[in-house]
C-alpha cells in the first residue's frame, strides 16, 4: 500500500528521489553517452552488470515501470524493448531525454540522476527479462 501511494505521488509530481547505485567492478564509461550498451551479452562482467541493474531498476524505475519489469499499466512494460542495438538506441533516448508532454513530466530525465554505468546496467538486466511481442 505504501508503495502504491508513493508511486502515485511520484507520478503526480514527476519528480524523482534517485537512489545511489554502486557500479564498482564495471568498466567506467565517462560522461559522453554511448549509443550501444557496453555491458551487452558479450561483456565479460555481464553477470555483475545484470545484478547491479536489477537492484538499480527496482530502486529507480519500478515505481513507474513495475516490479521485476512487469508494468501495472502506469508506464510501458520495458520487457518488450528489443534486445541489442535496436532497443539500446531507444532506451538511451528515453533515459537521457525523459518524456514530457504538454509541459507535464511523465518520465524524468533519468540520466540527470543516475550514472551512465548504472543506466546501462539496468538495460543489461532488462534484456534478461525480454519478452517477445
Ligand atoms: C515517474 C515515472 C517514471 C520513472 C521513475 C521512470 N519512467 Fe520510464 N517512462 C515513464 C513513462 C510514463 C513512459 C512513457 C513515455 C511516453 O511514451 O510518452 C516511460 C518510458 C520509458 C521508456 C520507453 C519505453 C517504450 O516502450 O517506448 C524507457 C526505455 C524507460 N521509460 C526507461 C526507464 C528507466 C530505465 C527508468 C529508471 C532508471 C525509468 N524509465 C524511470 C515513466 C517513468
Amino acid at each position: 500500500m505504501l508503495t502504491l501511494m508513493l508511486s502515485a505521488q511520484a507520478l503526480a509530481h514527476g519528480d524523482v528521489t534517485p537512489q545511489a547505485v554502486d557500479t564498482a567492478g564495471l568498466d567506467p564509461l565517462g560522461e559522453e553517452w554511448l549509443d550501444q550498451n557496453p555491458y551487452g551479452e558479450d561483456y565479460e562482467q555481464r553477470d555483475l552488470a545484470v545484478e547491479i541493474g536489477a537492484s538499480a531498476y527496482n530502486q529507480n524505475c519500478a515505481r513507474c515501470h513495475g516490479l521485476e519489469g512487469v508494468s501495472g499499466g502506469i508506464a510501458p512494460d520495458l520487457r518488450y524493448l528489443a534486445p541489442g542495438f535496436d532497443g539500446d538506441e531507444w532506451y538511451k533516448y528515453r533515459v537521457v531525454n525523459g518524456a514530457v508532454r504538454d509541459g507535464r513530466v511523465y518520465m524524468p530525465k533519468m540520466a540527470e540522476h543516475l550514472s551512465q554505468e548504472a543506466l546501462w546496467a539496468i538495460r543489461a538486466w532488462l534484456e534478461t527479462k525480454y519478452v517477445e511481442e
